[in-house]
């Protein structure tokens, strides 16, 4: 509990006077106020009343080394004083970003690739967009304009990758999705089943959903499809057996490139460096963001095979410039500190311990499914989730969404955890730096939320 006049009150006066909080329902917030958090350290970080959490969410997914880490302090902070500040407009260039460029495609699954940097996930999709039209035109596909993704995708909030977003959430009032995206059947398959379906019966129909999809579309109309290789803002949906495995050939017999959103799944997230390798998916262009520097300063790069590089870059010497790019595209420091953060995966082997320790994560996850208002949970390395269910043994939600998720979120914070409410969809991504014995304590307090959840949910005549 704060005291009156304590840093807390002060913060969260200013805060309702003063800032505009994205993804906020902004009346709600005058009447709840600010969360407000002031350092952390590892997987934990302490509200201003210096409260701890377990950081289950890694921030948005994203801040994978967890907080504190002194070496990427120290590489931002060598930057900042030898260098702090260059661009790559005009064939200018600094050594962060040519490393950062270089470790990115040696990662990637490409021979030969380039790398072309931004600041979020976002103005990266952007980039994607932007490119696959100039490839087309230059091929002279010039009625190729249209992007497909799926219902339930998350591509970032642009007004172009907004469209791409297949959540009614960033669509609402804002005139969107814009005309030349479309969404195709989201792969969820606990939610989207028909009664008695199989998990390869309906895989069979998500390809069937896409194919007609691109009948109607008109093949010749579509330039790309993106895809993240699974979903996580929404609702963690891992796709299901043989997913990609159906769906690839399908866009290649209508030549249609596949763009690959690691943006959440990218540097270890799934137990692979990439998603798409986890899920076998066959990408030309592959987005990062988010864990590329652990989030400890903002970068994101698009990383485009060569095959695709080479036309933007024929082109552009026909047109005397490839016309795009970004103030920050390669910024140094944030470049400096992404390098660290890849040294640090390699160095501290970040891909043999989140294949161990996800073995209790997916344990305790699971374990989970005793409870009554648990439908189904899911995971994979270290992203998870469980979906609450209004009657047990069933896919059937509550009337009203998101109340179920909102009082586990509360009861998980008070008891010392962060976690995401997806309406009734509980998200867990913890840094990947977790420990086993971290992933048990973060479980603990789960299953006491849930316990509690349920109560209240009894109480209100709303579990059956
Ligand atoms: C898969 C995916 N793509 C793109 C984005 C957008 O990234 P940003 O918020 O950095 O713009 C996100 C953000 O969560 C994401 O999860």
């Amino acid at each position: 509990m704060s005291r009156p006049n304590s840093l807390t009150e002060k913060l969260s006066k200013k805060d309702k006077d003063f800032l505009f909080h994205p993804n906020t329902n902004l009346i709600a917030h005058k009447e709840s106020g600010p969360f407000i958090l002031e350092r952390g350290e590892g997987i934990y970080v302490y509200d201003t009343d210096g409260n701890k959490y377990i950081e289950g969410m890694a921030g948005l997914w994203c801040n994978a080394l967890g907080h504190g880490n002194e070496e990427l302090a120290d590489a931002a902070m060598e930057q900042f004083k030898k260098f702090p500040y260059g661009n790559l407009f005009a064939s200018k260039s600094h050594e962060p970003a040519i490393e950062l460029a270089e470790k990115l495609v040696d990662l990637s699954p490409f021979e030969n690739a380039k790398v072309f940097f931004g600041s979020s996930g976002s103005d990266a999709n952007d980039t994607q967009i932007k490119l696959f039209w100039y490839i087309n035109n230059a091929l002279g596909k010039t009625k190729k304009k249209k992007f497909l993704s799926r219902v339930q995708a998350y591509h970032g909030v642009t007004l172009a990758t907004s469209s791409l977003t297949g959540l009614p959430t960033i669509h609402g009032n804002f005139d969107l999705p814009q005309n030349h995206f479309s969404h195709a059947m989201s792969p969820h398959y606990f939610m989207n089943k028909h009664e008695d379906e199989s998990e390869e019966s309906f895989v069979e129909r998500l390809g069937e959903d896409l194919e007609n999809h691109i009948k109607k579309e008109d093949p010749e109309t579509i330039a790309a499809m993106f895809a993240e290789p699974l979903m996580g803002a929404g609702g963690v949906i891992i796709p299901p057996k043989n997913y990609f495995e159906t769906i690839q050939p399908i866009l290649d017999k209508y030549e249609i490139p596949l763009i690959d959103d690691e943006v959440i799944c990218g540097f270890g997230r799934t137990g692979n460096v990439w998603g798409a390798d986890t899920f076998n998916m066959k990408p030309v262009s592959i987005t990062v963001a988010k864990a590329l520097s652990s989030s400890y300063l903002p970068i994101s790069a698009v990383i485009i095979s060569d095959d695709c590089y080479d036309i933007v870059a024929q082109k552009s010497d026909e047109l005397g410039i490839f016309g795009h790019g970004y103030t920050y595209s390669g910024h140094p420091v944030a470049c400096a500190v992404a390098v660290k953060t890849l040294e640090i995966y390699e160095r501290d082997n970040m891909l043999e311990h989140v294949n161990k320790v996800s073995q209790t994560f997916i344990e305790r996850l699971k374990k989970c499914d005793q409870y009554d208002l648990v439908g189904n949970t899911r995971g994979i390395g270290l992203i998870g989730a469980m979906e609450f269910v209004s009657v047990k043994n069933s896919n059937k939600g509550f009337e009203k969404k998101g109340v179920a998720g909102k009082i586990f979120a509360d009861h998980a914070k008070d008891n010392g955890l962060i976690v995401r409410a997806i309406g009734d969809v509980i998200a867990f991504c913890p840094p990947l730096i977790i420990t086993d014995s971290q992933i048990n304590d973060m479980f603990d307090i789960v299953e006491e939320s849930l316990k509690k959840t349920m109560d209240e949910l009894a109480k209100q005549g709303l579990l059956k």
